[in-house]
């Protein structure tokens, strides 16, 4: 107990330059804090008193932004810088000395049942506002962007980044992006529109060079030609 309330505050000294002291981590941090609480509720939870450890993991969510589940297996060494707006749901199993920063969530995709909240592996950042969701496992060191939205394994040493989450950098070394542009499927009326607009233009540039030359030949011309662009349109 008194080995993991020493790691945890390790933790804040070791991941946030601006911490001073260890009494400046136990007043001023409420990463701290929730993990702290966490430790007593997740026992709690764990011998029978589960309302009693929800209301207390509620009354700290309260205090410091922070809702961690009573349920949730968290390993020494464990630090949330600022902490606002994170969640962590049942299931989560959190390994040794990570970080997460504010507004992460790692949660459940809301279909699964028993094991439904993410494994975050020892040594893994997760950035802020970035949401991992599913019984999905992100490998040990692994780093996972500010924003990210993760909902497939992400392996060991990997950073992962974007929406959905994709692996950017694996081992050290840049992951070529395989860049699908799903977005830009042509479209075949707004294609059609395009070919009509491009028709429109060449015969309003014809009429008006036409009518500029006041030519009473021209508009013939004119009309003959949009007679033959018309039978070649068909
Ligand atoms: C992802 C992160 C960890 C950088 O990891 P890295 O392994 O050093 O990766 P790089 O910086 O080399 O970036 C790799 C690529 O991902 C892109 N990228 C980096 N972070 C990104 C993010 N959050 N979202 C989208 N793309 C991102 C980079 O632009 C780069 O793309 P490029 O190859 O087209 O130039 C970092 O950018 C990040 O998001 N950290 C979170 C820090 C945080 O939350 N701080 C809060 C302080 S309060």
């Amino acid at each position: 107990m008194l080995s993991q309330l020493r790691a945890d505050i390790q933790a804040v000294k070791d991941r946030d330059p601006a911490c001073p002291s260890t009494w400046s981590a136990l007043t001023n941090y409420p990463g701290l804090k929730a993990v702290r609480w966490h430790r007593r509720t997740y026992w709690l939870h764990g011998h029978g008193f589960v309302w009693l450890a929800r209301a207390i993991s509620q009354w700290v969510r309260h205090r410091t932004g922070i809702e961690i589940h009573p349920g949730a297996t968290i390993e020494e060494g464990f630090f949330i810088d600022h902490g606002m707006g994170v969640v962590i749901g049942e299931t989560t199993i959190i390994h040794r000395n990570v970080t997460l920063y504010q507004g992460v969530t790692l949660g459940g995709t809301g279909k699964e049942r028993g094991k439904r909240h993410p494994t975050i592996e020892e040594q893994v950042v997760v950035g802020v506002g970035a949401t991992v969701l599913g019984d999905i496992t992100i490998g040990r060191g692994s780093k996972v962007g500010a924003g990210a939205v993760v909902i497939h394994d992400v392996p060991p040493n990997c950073t992962v980044v974007g929406v959905p989450g994709r692996v950017v950098v694996r081992e050290g070394q840049r992951v070529e992006a395989i860049d699908l542009h799903h977005e830009d499927l042509p479209d075949p009326v707004v294609e059609m529109y395009r070919v009509l607009q491009r028709r429109m233009d060449k015969l309003e540039t014809r009429l008006a060079r036409d009518e500029a030359s006041g030519d009473e030949q021209g508009t013939s011309v004119f009309a003959d030609k949009v007679e033959s662009d018309s039978q070649e349109g068909e």
